[in-house]
């Protein structure tokens, strides 16, 4: 691999990991701020309560989410991690956009009814979120080899099947 690609991997996990943490902790303070949301409170508390869960959700912990995938996606192809415990993070990291979007739909109905909508208590987001953070900083740390899992051979292998249609050469 080109020598400046490689020498940016460590450019790469700091952007990741910086991305990440405001990530996993915008996660993890959202449902305690959500907690603040009291339908009889009044209106001001309430506007500061919505603004400021808005304004976290939105211009904090998105775009957070978005920089720590696509530097992780560049991390998977300058680092050649096609193996079974990246594709095992995967499947929390899919768990932990499952968190965020549930925490995003909180955030909306509280602002669109403020009346009707009470958040869920926080310990049910928090375990949401904590449980596939953990998963994934023990499979990224431990790097686990996962030996005993053995794949067929039709998964290792191209099967130089040919497509239905015809491809330009
Ligand atoms: C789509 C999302 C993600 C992708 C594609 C991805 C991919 C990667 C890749 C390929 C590496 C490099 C591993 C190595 O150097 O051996 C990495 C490093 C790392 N990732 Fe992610 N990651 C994602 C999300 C996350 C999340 C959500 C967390 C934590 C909650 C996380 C925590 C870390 C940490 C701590 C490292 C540094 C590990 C080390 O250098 O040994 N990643 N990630």
């Amino acid at each position: 691999m080109i020598d400046w690609l490689i020498a940016s991997i460590p450019l790469f996990k700091i952007v990741h990991i910086a991305a990440l943490v405001v990530w996993c902790g915008g996660l993890l303070t959202l449902p305690l701020m959500l907690a603040r949301h009291n339908p009889n409170g009044l209106a001001d508390d309430y506007r500061i309560v919505r603004k400021a869960t808005h304004i976290t959700y939105t211009l904090c912990v998105t775009p957070a989410a978005v920089i720590a995938v696509i530097a992780g996606t560049w991390l998977i192809f300058l680092r050649e991690a096609f193996v079974p415990w990246l594709f095992a993070k995967l499947v929390f990291v899919a768990l932990l956009v499952v968190a965020h979007a549930w925490i995003g739909h909180i955030v909306v109905k509280i602002a669109e009814e403020p009346d009707d909508h009470r958040p869920p208590r926080p310990i049910f987001p928090l375990f949401a979120v904590l449980i596939p953070v953990i998963a994934v900083l023990t499979l990224v740390l431990a790097k686990p080899a996962f030996d005993g899992i053995t794949f067929p051979d039709w998964l290792l292998e191209p099967r130089g099947g040919q497509l239905p249609f015809e491809v330009p050469s």
